[in-house]
């Protein structure tokens, strides 16, 4: 499948057709009129990829394929070797096919393989950068991501983008941040750097025209705690909306795998983009503006979602 566009200009080929992030691109590249195909290859199938990149002669691979677990992350506890098949071994073939090619391949990665520390401190301002060691191997899902990141950054062809906690504006969206913190029954409270996608992904596409490579922070700069999300939700939509919160604790005891929290530190994206708007503004903007536009309807649907 291809969309209609400037046939000199790039070739995008998409890994992750069925996935969230795979298909926003689609969606985002048929808008601006690019040239793309979604690849059809596994993987952990060399000899496939090698066919798919014959097939559609991309001059750019997005790579939004792997593995996330369902419901959640918990999954990969107990599916190590699927995990480590798509996630390390499979990344890590396209990165080599594409790069005895000579195509770029940008490949989205996450965050989530750094937590607050001593060297950290939560609300000290400080971020990880991008050359900072990974410090969160506490789920098997982020201890394949740190994995694969350290080895596929070897790859003078490869961006890797690190999302974190990826938003987007439909608020009963199962995949949504905000949608999960504002179904559960309580939340923690941390602030979080986090990616808010319909301003991001088009910035990814700009990445790969660029051709940049190596690791990129790709969050929106600064942090964002989950009450204070929730208090922009009462405060745009619902103010009749309440919410209540456990410690790092108690969460513990409802997921099998701990989850990170963590702050990146921002000044290539930013140096890149000097437009990208911060994490609060970032989210009134693309999330909280627009369904305050339609506010009964958002409304409606978030309560029936909640069924409370
Ligand atoms: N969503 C998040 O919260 C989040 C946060 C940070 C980073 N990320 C990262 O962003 C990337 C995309 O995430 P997403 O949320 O879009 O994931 P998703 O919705 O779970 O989609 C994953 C996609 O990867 C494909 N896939 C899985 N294993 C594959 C394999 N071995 N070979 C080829 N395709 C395979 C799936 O296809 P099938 O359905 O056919 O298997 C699906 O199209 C992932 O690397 C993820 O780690 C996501």
């Amino acid at each position: 499948m291809a969309a209609n566009g400037n046939h000199d200009g790039p070739v995008f080929l998409i890994f992750g057709k069925t996935g969230w992030i795979g298909g926003l691109l689609a969606e985002e590249l048929k808008k601006s009129g690019a040239k793309y195909h979604l690849a059809d290859a596994r993987l952990e199938d060399r000899a496939a990829i090698i066919a798919d990149l014959d097939k559609y002669k991309p001059t750019h691979v997005l790579n939004a394929a792997g593995l996330t677990g369902r419901p959640n992350v918990d999954w990969c506890e107990t599916h190590k070797l699927e995990t480590i098949r798509a996630n390390v071994i499979g990344c890590l073939n396209l990165a080599d096919v594409c790069n005895e090619r000579g195509i770029h391949m940008t490949y989205y990665g996450t965050g989530c393989i750094f937590h607050y520390d001593d060297d950290f401190p939560v609300n000290s301002g400080k971020g990880f950068k991008e050359a900072d060691k990974p410090n969160f191997t506490g789920s098997y899902y982020s201890h394949t991501k740190a994995i694969v990141e350290n080895l596929v950054k070897e790859f003078p062809n490869v961006l890797i983008l690190r999302v974190r906690m990826p938003i987007v504006s439909d608020l009963c969206y199962p995949r949504n941040f905000i949608t999960k913190i504002i179904k559960y029954d309580k939340v923690i409270n941390i602030p979080n750097s986090m990616t808010v996608l319909p301003e991001l992904l088009p910035l990814s596409i700009e990445m790969a025209k660029r051709k940049l490579t190596g690791i990129m922070n790709f969050t929106n700069p600064g942090a964002i705690s989950h009450n204070e999300i929730l208090d922009l939700y009462k405060e745009y939509i619902d103010p009749e909306f309440t919410y209540a919160n456990f410690s790092v604790e108690e969460q513990a005891k409802v997921i099998v795998a701990p989850r990170s929290n963590n702050l990146l530190d921002t000044e290539r994206i930013s140096g890149e983009f000097p437009e990208l708007l911060p994490i609060r503004e970032s989210l009134i903007k693309y999330v909280f503006e627009p369904n305050a536009a339609k506010k009964e309807e958002t409304c409606k649907a978030v309560r029936e979602m909640r069924g409370r």
